[in-house]
């Protein structure tokens, strides 16, 4: 191009770009947002946040900006003008008004490919009827009378195929996942869910990338993924609901769908492409996230001995009086687990995983890292010690998570059947990570050495 056509172009792009910004500043003095700094023009403060989520201790982001502006605080992070609140009072208030006075919303990189019709992204009545019917899917007493057996069969399932070496981030991942699939559609672990899984994991790649196929290939391969899970939970559906009409009924959310489909709404029934985004969105609700925190208990307990010799302790005092070593575990065994739940607690503290929320007229984002320092306490920990405004690992309010105790009871049995069956000691140091979701940078690889005990499935 020529070099005066050349500088006339960037130099009238810079203006564009600049008038901009100017008018975004003066859109966001009218909106008598909180305090704050908006940092460059687009970029906002985006690279500082990311390059302090990338590293173990995110903290200081939002310290150095609490202490210039207060709890509550603006910024500008990922192309939006963004507020962090790191006061309890505030995120309880914005939970508990999720749907009146606030809209949750997720980026569209992520709502793409959950698809429209998925839990997350509903609204009003839908949502509320969609919630409660997940809830009742996943309560105490289901988990109690139908679900604890498979999770005990699918973890001990697992661990049985343990040998020397394991990335403990990817064998969490495969038994959330089997849990999932099972709860979902009745599927216990194949090729067929493998290959899904791998699908899954491409699909979930994708959330943290910028949504045009031409910027990111991830996003695009991401997108081509969903099309194949959707493609084959579609055929699993298709089957299902033929099934049903014969008046087959499985013991499974899929069964719950179609009865709610039958009964909920004036016997018009839920379409196959709304149960598919439904099931692809509950995959990825309780798949990263339950995964995350059983191996970082296990990275938290390795790296505290005395934690870990008292889970180990109240652990093999229920094998102990269980007398059979193959006796699964039952609910009253679970409600035992008191140290146990301590140590998921804390755990769920320190990882701190689902952290933004997003809402109108512009993203706000609630950080409990300021509220919690690690100080080594187990005992007692946070559920305990903590008011429940504070402590809100699972959200709040209309959306809060269906599958909290669900996710307890699965963290609480793998931890019985891992420490009670395995010693194991780290095969490399890795790193915790919180960008994009948090992590271990080396899926947390160990040594493990199977124990006297065993346990056969
Ligand atoms: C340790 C594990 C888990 C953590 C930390 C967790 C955390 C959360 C949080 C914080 C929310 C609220 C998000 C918001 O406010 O928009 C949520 C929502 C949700 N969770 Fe979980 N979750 C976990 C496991 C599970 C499991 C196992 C399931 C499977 C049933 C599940 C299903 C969901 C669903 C469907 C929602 C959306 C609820 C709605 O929008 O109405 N989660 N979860």
């Amino acid at each position: 191009m020529d070099p005066f056509l050349l500088s006339l172009y960037l130099s009238s792009t810079l203006s564009i770009l600049l008038l901009l910004h100017l008018l975004l500043s003066t859109c966001r003095r009218k909106l008598r947002l909180p305090p704050g700094n908006y940092g460059l023009p687009f970029i906002g403060e985006t690279l500082q946040l990311i390059s302090a989520y990338k590293s173990e201790n995110p903290e200081p982001f939002i310290d150095e900006r609490v202490r210039r502006f207060g709890p509550i605080f603006t910024t500008h992070v990922f192309g939006e003008p963004t507020v962090f609140s790191a006061d309890p009072e505030t995120n309880g208030f914005i939970l508990q008004n999720e749907g009146k006075l606030f809209e949750s919303s997720y980026p569209s990189s992520i709502s793409n490919l959950l698809g429209k019709h998925s839990l997350l992204l509903m609204k009003g009545n839908l949502h509320k009827r969609m919630h409660s019917l997940t809830v009742s899917f996943a309560n105490s007493s289901i988990i109690r009378d139908h679900l604890l057996l498979d999770i005990d069969r699918l973890v001990r399932l697992n661990l049985d195929s343990w040998t020397g070496h394991v990335f403990l981030m990817e064998e969490a991942k495969k038994i959330t996942f089997a849990l999932t699939m099972k709860q979902l559609m009745s599927y216990d672990p194949c090729d067929w869910t493998e290959r899904l899984r791998k699908q899954y994991l491409l699909v979930v790649d994708g959330f943290f990338t910028i949504p045009f196929p031409f910027f990111s290939t991830t996003y695009t391969r991401a997108i081509k993924a969903r099309g194949t899970v959707v493609e084959a939970l579609r055929l699993v559906v298709r089957e299902r609901r033929e099934e049903s009409e014969r008046g087959e009924r499985k013991n499974d959310m899929l069964g719950a769908l179609f009865d709610e489909g039958r009964s909920g709404s004036g016997g018009s029934g839920f379409s196959d492409e709304e149960i598919v985004d439904f099931v692809v969105a509950l995959l990825v609700a309780g798949y990263e996230t339950t995964s995350i925190i059983m191996t970082l208990a296990v990275k938290f307990l390795t790296e505290t001995p005395r934690a870990l010799a008292q889970l180990k302790e109240e652990q093999e005092e229920i094998r102990a009086k269980k007398g059979v070593a193959s006796e699964t575990l039952t609910w009253s065994d679970y409600k035992s687990m008191h140290f146990t739940q301590c140590v998921v607690n804390e755990t769920l503290r320190l990882a701190n995983i689902i952290e933004a929320y997003l809402g109108a007229p512009c993203r706000t984002c609630m950080s409990e890292v300021t509220q919690f320092r690690r100080d080594g306490k187990w005992q007692g920990s946070v559920g305990a010690a903590c008011q429940p405004s504070v402590y809100t690992p699972f959200g709040g309010g209309p959306r809060l998570c269906p599958g909290y105790e669900l996710a307890r009871v699965s963290i609480s049995v793998f931890l019985h059947h891992l420490v009670t069956q395995f010693s194991w000691t780290p095969a490399e140091e890795d790193k915790l990570l919180f960008f994009p979701t948090t992590r271990t940078q080396k899926r947390y690889p160990i040594h493990v050495e199977r124990r006297n005990i065993t346990v056969s499935v």
